[in-house]
């Protein structure tokens, strides 16, 4: 009986174990592309890191307010920008999900600024930018091409390596990654980018596709090579405490029109300085929080918590962020 039964359980098993195999890789091949960039994201970090985002993992929360300029109004109808003042949440952070990255080693570069703006009937909304005037790619896609041509490039691999051929045929990611990105003196002294454009209407129902320019009314200012190598783990976080302590930091934010032909759904293709600005306000931030360690990880931003008066454009990598930040989002949340 014993010996009868054995093929038969024997292939029950055999079965199984494809069954379990072909799962697996069933559900590898069906992993989205904002997932996998997070995959390769908490890789390259040497994560995943308990508790961190996936990128930009390290940064300080800061309160403060907006007040919107009338010019505002002539773009947008958006609730936060029609001259109330309204109270903002800011997280300054560090590229890349490593949590302990010194603050002026060049991968912290770009930097991000993340505003979260509470409108008076309590609706909220988001802007998410990085400290450079571009995206390295186009595509959600090509995004996860290139971090994984720099988690295939280890010192070991010969030349060409894979980031070498990527950069070789994608020139606005070797123009990001070779543009020199000097390290900030502060978070306050630091222009920031939104890159991805958007759709303004105003309350006449006239639109216009703009994108925001975070500048600091302290100037851009950059630590010398030396400077930085000098410069403490935290000096960023500690400076802006410091700084914060004594008078208020104030960005300006604005909004740049897009001119007829402009790439609107293209991230890596800058707009250039000949383009029409509209001030749309003042950020003024004036508190550093105490226990911003326990708030930034509550914190969930992302570029498409929009409210009526902003629309996206139909840039795709804009579309893909909400999909990568919510895995990221959920993985740091023990989820
Ligand atoms: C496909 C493209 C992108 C992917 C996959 C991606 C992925 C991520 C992920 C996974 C996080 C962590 C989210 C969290 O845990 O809360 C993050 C954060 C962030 N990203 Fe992106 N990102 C992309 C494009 C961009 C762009 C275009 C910008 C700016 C223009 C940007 C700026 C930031 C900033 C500033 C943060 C930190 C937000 C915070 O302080 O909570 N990212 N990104």
């Amino acid at each position: 009986m014993i010996r009868r039964h054995l093929p038969f359980t024997q292939s029950v098993i055999s079965a199984l174990f494809l069954l379990t195999a072909t799962a697996g890789l069933a559900a590898d091949r069906v992993k989205s592309v904002p997932e996998q960039t997070v995959d390769t994201l908490e890789k390259l970090s040497g994560g995943p890191h308990a508790g961190f985002r996936a990128n930009h993992a390290k940064g300080i929360v800061v309160t403060g307010s907006f007040t919107a300029d009338a010019a505002a109004k002539t773009l947008t109808k958006a609730e936060h920008l029609q001259g109330a003042k309204v109270p903002v949440t800011v997280r300054f952070s560090n590229a890349t999900g490593v949590p302990t990255l010194p603050d002026a080693d060049p991968n912290a570069s770009p930097h991000g600024i993340a505003i979260r703006f509470t409108a008076p009937s309590g609706q909220a909304t988001d802007i998410v930018s990085i400290s450079y005037d571009g995206f390295p790619v186009s595509t959600p896609d090509d995004f996860l091409a290139l971090l994984n041509a720099v988690a295939a490039s280890g010192p070991d691999v010969p030349s060409p390596k894979p980031i070498e051929t990527f950069l070789g045929s994608h020139p606005a990611a070797k123009a990001f990654v070779t543009a020199p990105k000097p390290a900030p003196v502060s978070y306050a002294t630091l222009p920031f980018y939104g890159v991805n454009a958007f759709n303004f209407t105003n309350a006449a129902g006239k639109s216009q596709y703009a994108r925001y320019r975070i500048i600091p009314v302290a100037g851009d200012k950059r630590l010398t090579d030396d400077e930085a190598k000098k410069a403490a783990p935290d000096y960023l976080i500690d400076e802006l405490k410091a700084r914060l302590a004594k008078a208020p930091v104030k960005f300006k934010l604005i909004a740049q029109l897009a001119k007829d032909g402009d790439a609107v759904n293209d991230g890596s293709i800058a707009w250039g300085k000949d383009h029409k600005e509209v001030l749309l306000g003042t950020l003024t931030l004036d508190t550093a929080l105490a226990d911003s360690a326990a708030v930034e990880k509550k914190l969930a931003f992302s570029p498409l918590h929009l409210v009526d008066g902003i629309a996206p454009s139909a840039d795709p990598v804009l579309l893909a962020r909400p999909a990568a930040y919510a895995f990221s989002v959920g993985r740091r949340a023990g989820k």
